[in-house]
């Protein structure tokens, strides 16, 4: 469980199905949003009494992860650590047949290329086929064959608050991927404060549920600066906005000019690292969602 709009779903649907035989999983590895582990304990274990299983994984990930700068060997990296960690938390609960995922569809169809070959897939998703076949468990993918606004509808059915159904989509290799080049310590700090206030001032705006998607990446690239009478040289923070239906085709938001200056202004005078403020006007394809 991670708390996002797909694995909510399956953890509530799961839960009206077989209450308290139900274990989530929930693993924090340190690639997520700012203050989200406290967010997703406080929601699923403390007000939906879910039995959630908190696993603090955050020094293992940024180990395996140093020196790591190439985009498919992060995501590698980052499953295959998930499957471990998740392995060892749920051999220790006893009796466990089923592994239930919030797969979708588009999921599916975006980790298998369409003609077969390997070559022509564009990202391994960490969420699909990861399961190592000694784990024994039999797969429950109750929403493969849904798309996201289908999944939203379900959740809405199933009494999970509008506030957990109409979140932004986040990925599983998290802050991983927003992060082009090598993953510190330091970037993970300043990266996760200028996403929160990118997305607090699109809340603030009444922007959040105009956009599919939102997130603040940090490019591995400093450029020179003025504030006050010094010279900076800090790094360059890219805005991502987008429309979408599904996250299989997407445009670039139209944001007003005194919302991107607010923006800009915000991140720049907040966060010590961040000097610049680029937005990406790109729409998918060509480009895609994530950087990486
Ligand atoms: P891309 O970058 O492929 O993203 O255009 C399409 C949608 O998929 C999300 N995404 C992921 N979700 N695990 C996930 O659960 C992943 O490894 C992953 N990679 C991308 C992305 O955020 C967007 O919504």
């Amino acid at each position: 469980m991670s708390g996002g709009v797909d694995s909510s779903v399956v953890a509530q649907l799961l839960n009206k199905a077989i209450g308290k035989k139900l274990y989530c999983i929930f693993v924090n590895t340190g690639l997520l949003r700012k203050n989200e582990e406290v967010q997703v304990v406080q929601t699923f274990k403390k007000r939906l009494k879910m039995n959630l299983i908190y696993v603090n994984a955050e020094k293992e990930f940024l180990k395996k992860l140093s020196n790591v700068s190439d985009p498919e060997k992060k995501r590698k990296i980052i499953g295959n650590l998930f499957i471990k960690i998740f392995d060892r938390y749920a051999k220790k609960i006893k009796d466990v047949k089923f592994l239930a995922q919030g797969t979708l569809y588009p999921d599916l169809i975006e980790s298998r290329s369409v003609t077969g070959s390997q070559t022509s897939k564009i990202k391994s998703h960490h969420n699909v086929g990861g399961l190592p076949k000694k784990m024994k468990l039999k797969l429950v993918e109750p929403l493969k064959f849904l798309f996201k606004d289908e999944v939203r509808k379900l959740g809405l059915e199933l009494n999970l608050s509008k506030d957990i159904i109409s979140r932004h989509p986040f990925p599983g290799p998290g802050l991983a991927i927003r992060m082009p080049g090598l993953i510190t310590d330091e970037k993970i700090k300043i990266l996760k404060e200028a996403d929160y206030y990118f997305i607090q001032a699109l809340k603030d705006h009444g922007l959040y549920h105009k956009i599919w998607q939102a997130y603040a990446a940090l490019l591995p690239v400093k450029t020179v600066g003025v504030m006050g009478d010094n010279r900076t040289y800090e790094y360059l923070c890219l805005l991502r906005a987008i429309t979408s239906e599904d996250g299989m085709t997407a445009d670039f938001y139209e944001f007003k000019k005194s919302f991107m200056e607010t923006i800009s202004n915000k991140i720049v005078n907040s966060i010590r690292g961040i000097n610049r403020v680029v937005y990406d006007i790109t729409s998918k394809p060509p480009s895609t969602i994530e950087l990486e």
